[in-house]
């Protein structure tokens, strides 16, 4: 069994060196370029320890993984378009590097080749694994969409706010579980366990995610701060301190909201602040982290085997970056 340092640090090892050809160098120069910049390489990491729950890793588990990690470096790519964000994992993102255009191509590409790394398995699992990818990779566009839409509403629902993260973030954290578990030939009772439990990490990730835009290091994080503010995305933040100010207070959140307020990012925080944003979000988190550790629990798989992944999980509410 490995733990997930000893697992993200061996797929981080062969990853590095996936494969664009030189030419044209102005299309897979931004890919060697993005790729190269790092990340928790969180993804294909529970494909490998879902996979290992079963027996020894697989061959076919290292290429759905770097599937699984292609897929995610695709959408954060293009993700920064659609949130027009100058900074990813500390440095500039591949528009503002490059341009938008060639910033959507290599994008496109790095899909495709996630494609190619499932074509290759094996052919009684392709199947299998290319519907599950397929059903993710389009709950992935509609949950970007809503989250795009949402920025141009006033108002969203804490209910509307889970639908939409479910589907931009949840389920491939769920799939990679699942996928893993697939290749590791687990019955569908364990196989339906882990997606339940990647969806549960996914919310309480995501949560940590819009936690750490207004709050955390920018240092650590990599992004701009408080760029969901400036977009106006409709994080749980926003949800709740738009469900709790009164008066004044909401008369001011109302016209930052609005308006172009140079302050706003700071002016919204303190709102933030004043709405115990940290409690309510410590306690979101922990119910999220309890769910997926009640679904590993009821998992028919020995203790022993499922401790990396809970130890994973509970540190993953705890990040900083
Ligand atoms: C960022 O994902 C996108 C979200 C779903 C919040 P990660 O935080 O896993 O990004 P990297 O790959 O580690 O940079
Ligand atoms: C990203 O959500 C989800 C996907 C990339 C599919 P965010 O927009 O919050 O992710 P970051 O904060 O830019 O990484
Ligand atoms: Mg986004
Ligand atoms: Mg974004
Ligand atoms: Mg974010």
């Amino acid at each position: 069994m490995h733990t997930f340092e000893e697992l993200s640090a061996l797929f981080s090892e062969t990853f590095g060196k996936t494969h664009f050809p030189r030419e044209p160098h102005t299309l897979y120069e931004p890919n060697n370029y993005f790729l190269s910049m790092g990340g928790k390489r969180l993804r294909p990491t529970l494909c490998l320890m879902a996979n290992e729950l079963f027996g020894e890793i697989s061959p076919d588990a290292w290429n759905v993984a770097t599937a699984i990690e292609l897929f995610h470096n695709f959408t954060l790519i293009h993700d920064d378009i659609m949130d027009k964000a100058p900074l990813r994992r500390g440095q500039q993102t591949v528009h503002t590097r490059y341009n938008g255009s060639t910033a959507i191509l290599a994008g496109d590409v790095m899909m495709i080749r996630a494609y190619e790394y499932i074509s290759g398995i094996d052919l009684s699992l392709v199947q299998r694994i290319l519907e599950l990818f397929n059903h993710t990779a389009v709950a992935v566009c509609e949950g970007q969409q809503l989250d795009m839409d949402y920025e141009q509403r006033d108002r969203v629902t804490m209910e509307e706010y889970l639908e939409m993260i479910t589907k931009k973030t949840s389920v491939l954290l769920a799939a990679s579980l699942q996928m893993g578990g697939i290749l590791g030939g687990g019955s569908y009772g364990n196989l339906d366990l882990l997606y339940q439990a990647g969806k549960k990490i996914g919310l309480a990730f995501q949560v940590q995610d819009d936690y750490l835009d207004a709050f955390g290091d920018p240092e650590k994080f990599g992004k701009q701060a408080g760029g969901d503010i400036l977009a106006n995305k409709k994080t749980f933040l926003l949800i709740k301190a738009l469900g709790d100010v009164r008066g004044a207070q909401k008369e001011a959140l109302d016209q930052l909201l609005a308006g172009n307020d140079p302050e706003k990012v700071s002016k919204v925080i303190s709102i933030y602040r004043d709405c115990k944003i940290d409690d309510w979000a410590i306690e979101l988190k922990h119910r999220f982290l309890n769910e997926a550790l009640q679904h590993f629990d009821d998992m028919a798989v020995v203790s022993k085997r499922k401790a990396p992944l809970k130890t994973l999980a509970q540190q993953l509410v705890k990040r900083e970056h």
